[in-house]
């Protein structure tokens, strides 16, 4: 943690985002705290990929501020934020075509290499050297992940659920100081979710501070500090898991969708 004399890691303050008439994002405040893991749930439409790009500098809010690690991010680019420490995975998968496994994780830690520039002549024995280790890290990343044997498919070759872990290897290859998860479950069956809990408590216990979307309630519930209740994208509650699936306004929010088995 640097800079701004406490815990806080992220800073969402007064964030609203327009779309037309429609508030996607509207007026939503809140914090995470260095080592937190917090989740974001609410219906479906209800703001939260939304939120996700405008922390994360797809898109810009139409008023409000964003702090990471104390730092204005509105107006950065989203490598930029990338290379704050700030990564995130998205709801959609995306798999490099062409590419192996191994290839698809050592892109996320090429963000934070810094060859770059000087990659040719002859500074490229250190760049070689720069490559391996990457490989290597990359490696690391897929032994923790279970996928080391798949190193060398081809990254759209994998099964779903090992897609969906793929895309977690690569942003974990950037290195977060946090990372961002947008329906990280999505897809997955029972035993690959319970496996995910796991990787996320270590990720966790790794020092990595998590925001974490997912319709999942079993998921969010057990692996989460704090929830956040979005609903047309407004904070509708805040607290402990277990007061957040008491709140009379949350179950309301989710009737017709059914909070016990929400769906993406
Ligand atoms: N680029 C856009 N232009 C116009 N409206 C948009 C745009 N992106 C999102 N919306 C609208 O903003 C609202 C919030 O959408 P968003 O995708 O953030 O919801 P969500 O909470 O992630 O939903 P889900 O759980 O289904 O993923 C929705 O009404 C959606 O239709
Ligand atoms: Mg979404």
């Amino acid at each position: 943690m640097s800079g701004n004399g406490n815990n806080e890691l992220l800073k969402v303050e007064h964030v609203t985002k327009l779309f037309g008439g429609l508030a996607a994002v509207n007026d939503v405040s809140f914090t995470v705290n260095s080592g937190e893991i917090k989740g974001l749930i609410g219906p479906n439409g209800a703001g939260k990929t939304t939120l996700f790009d405008l922390i994360t500098g797809i898109q810009r809010p139409t008023s409000g501020k964003v702090y990471f690690k104390g730092i204005d991010v509105v107006g950065m680019r989203p490598d930029e934020i990338t290379s704050l420490g700030m990564v995130r995975t998205f709801q959609t998968i995306k798999i490099f075509e062409g590419m192996s496994v191994i290839e698809n994780v050592m892109v996320g830690r090429h963000s934070r290499t810094r060859t770059g520039l000087f990659s040719s002549g002859f500074l490229l024995p250190r760049s070689r050297k720069e490559e391996l280790e990457t490989f290597e890290h990359s490696m690391r990343i897929l032994e923790m992940l279970g996928l080391e044997t798949r190193a060398f498919d081809a990254g759209t070759n994998l099964p779903y659920g090992q897609q969906r872990l793929l895309e977690l290897a690569r942003a974990l290859a950037c290195e977060p100081e946090m990372l961002l998860l947008d329906e990280p479950a999505a897809g997955l069956n029972p035993y690959e979710t319970q496996e995910l809990t796991q990787l996320l408590e270590r990720i966790k216990s790794d020092g990595v501070t998590l925001l974490v979307v997912e319709h999942n309630m079993g998921l969010v519930m057990n692996i989460s500090d704090e929830v956040i209740v979005l609903d047309y994208g407004e904070i509708i509650a805040r607290g402990a898991p277990e007061e957040v699936q008491n709140d009379p306004k949350v179950i309301e929010a989710y009737l017709g969708s059914g909070i016990g088995n929400a769906k993406g």
